[in-house]
């Protein structure tokens, strides 16, 4: 079969990867799309059951540090863009073990930059490397204000550091070797497939299973929640029709305290649980806080809104029922992913408290 393109996918068996590599999948059938992981505590080929043996689908187990697989991989597909989100991604691992993310999210990046510069340097005309990076990187808001592109880089944990680190290293490709790139900056994403270290589908799970809810520091730091597939349109809208060499944010302009929203998803639980309203509330205990925990993100996502036309499609308590619904439909899924060498990170993390 014929395709119109070979976009290489890497991390695609994560939480936003797997919800891309799908959303492509079943949209653009003149696509094909090689998804690389290395499968990591936090790839789990589940969340791909759906398009595994879709014709325009593929997965190709690697390391994106392993220059060999990749060149190889290149050569055999002879891409034609790349859209990159392999990543070390959560913070608190950041703090314990910041050299796997230094490994993973800059070198990486860096041995696929220079496969892209390498296999693409006779015709750069229709190429693309699209670098999909967290708001992290603009570091942590005060009580007003948001995060627009032109936020200057303030990056404050190993994790959102190493993040900030492979932006830089993409636009230097840009400038350095017209090397056709596209970045996108998001808040933070929900939604099925999330790995249960992340503050939704722990505590969805804590919840379920009537454990204690360890809430960090003062429970007054907020986020920006984007429903997953949100994300995806946004990064579908971007490599389309995106400004070669521009960065977008993406965000939902939907801003929650932790605790706002623990409450709510509290009483949501305690509804579809049958339990009286009130009950998950009484389990929450507020803990040591994170190192260099960042006070508040928020995005201003008002260029992709108005350059490119794309809105989130999701009201946020609709969104919030449906990743509630889709945990306690899948709890074969979260048992799976929760034993092993989870319960060892859940001893090192929570250990003393809970
Ligand atoms: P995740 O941790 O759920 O998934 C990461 C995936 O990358 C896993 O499948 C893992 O196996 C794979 N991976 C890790 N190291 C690898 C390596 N060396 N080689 C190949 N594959 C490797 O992460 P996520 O939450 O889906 O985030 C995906 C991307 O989106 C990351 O780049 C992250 O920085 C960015 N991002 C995430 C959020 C969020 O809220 N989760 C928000 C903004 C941006
Ligand atoms: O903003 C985008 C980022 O969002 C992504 O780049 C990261 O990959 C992603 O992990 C996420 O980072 P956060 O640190 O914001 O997400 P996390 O789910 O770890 O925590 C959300 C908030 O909840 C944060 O203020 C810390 C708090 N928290 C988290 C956990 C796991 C708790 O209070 N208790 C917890 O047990």
């Amino acid at each position: 079969m014929n395709f119109e393109k070979h976009i290489l996918v890497t991390g695609g068996a994560g939480f936003i990867g797997s919800n891309l590599c799908v959303y492509l999948v079943h949209k653009y059938s003149n696509y094909k799309i090689i998804n690389l992981d290395a499968l990591t505590y936090a790839g789990n080929l589940e969340n791909l059951k759906s398009i595994e043996n879709a014709q325009n689908y593929v997965f190709e187990k690697g390391d994106i540090t392993d220059e060999s697989k990749v060149n190889a991989l290149f050569e055999k597909y002879k891409f034609d863009a790349v859209i990159h989100l392999a990543a070390e991604s959560h913070v608190d691992r950041s703090i314990r073990n910041p050299l796997t993310f230094v490994n993973t999210n800059i070198v990486g990046t860096m041995v696929l930059l220079n496969s892209c510069k390498h296999y693409w340097q006779d015709n750069l005309e229709d190429k693309l490397f699209y670098h999909v990076s967290t708001d992290e990187v603009y570091g942590s808001l005060g009580e007003i204000g948001l995060f627009t592109e032109e936020t200057p880089y303030d990056p404050r944990s190993p994790y959102s550091a190493s993040k900030a680190s492979s932006d830089h290293l993409v636009r230097a490709y840009y400038h350095t070797y017209n090397l056709p790139v596209k970045i996108s900056n998001c808040s933070n994403n929900y939604g099925a497939f999330q790995f249960p270290e992340k503050l939704l589908p722990i505590f969805i799970h804590k919840i379920k299973n009537g454990e204690k809810l360890p809430v960090y520091g003062d429970g007054k730091y907020t986020r920006d929640w984007l429903w997953v597939e949100d994300h995806c349109s946004a990064i579908d809208v971007i490599f389309h029709k995106g400004k070669v060499g521009d960065t977008y944010n993406i965000g939902g302009f939907n801003e929650w305290k932790n605790i706002d929203l623990i409450h709510l998803l509290c009483d949501k639980m305690d509804e579809k649980l049958n339990r009286e309203i009130g009950t998950s509330r009484e389990s929450i205990i507020f803990v040591k806080d994170r190192a260099g925990h960042d006070r508040r993100y928020a995005i201003d996502a008002s260029k992709l809104s108005n350059e490119l036309g794309w809105k989130p499609s999701l009201q946020f308590e609709e969104g919030l029922e449906k990743t509630i619904d889709w945990y306690l439909a899948n709890s074969d899924w979260l048992e799976n992913v929760t034993s092993g060498a989870y319960q060892e990170y859940h001893k090192e993390q929570y250990g003393n408290v809970l």
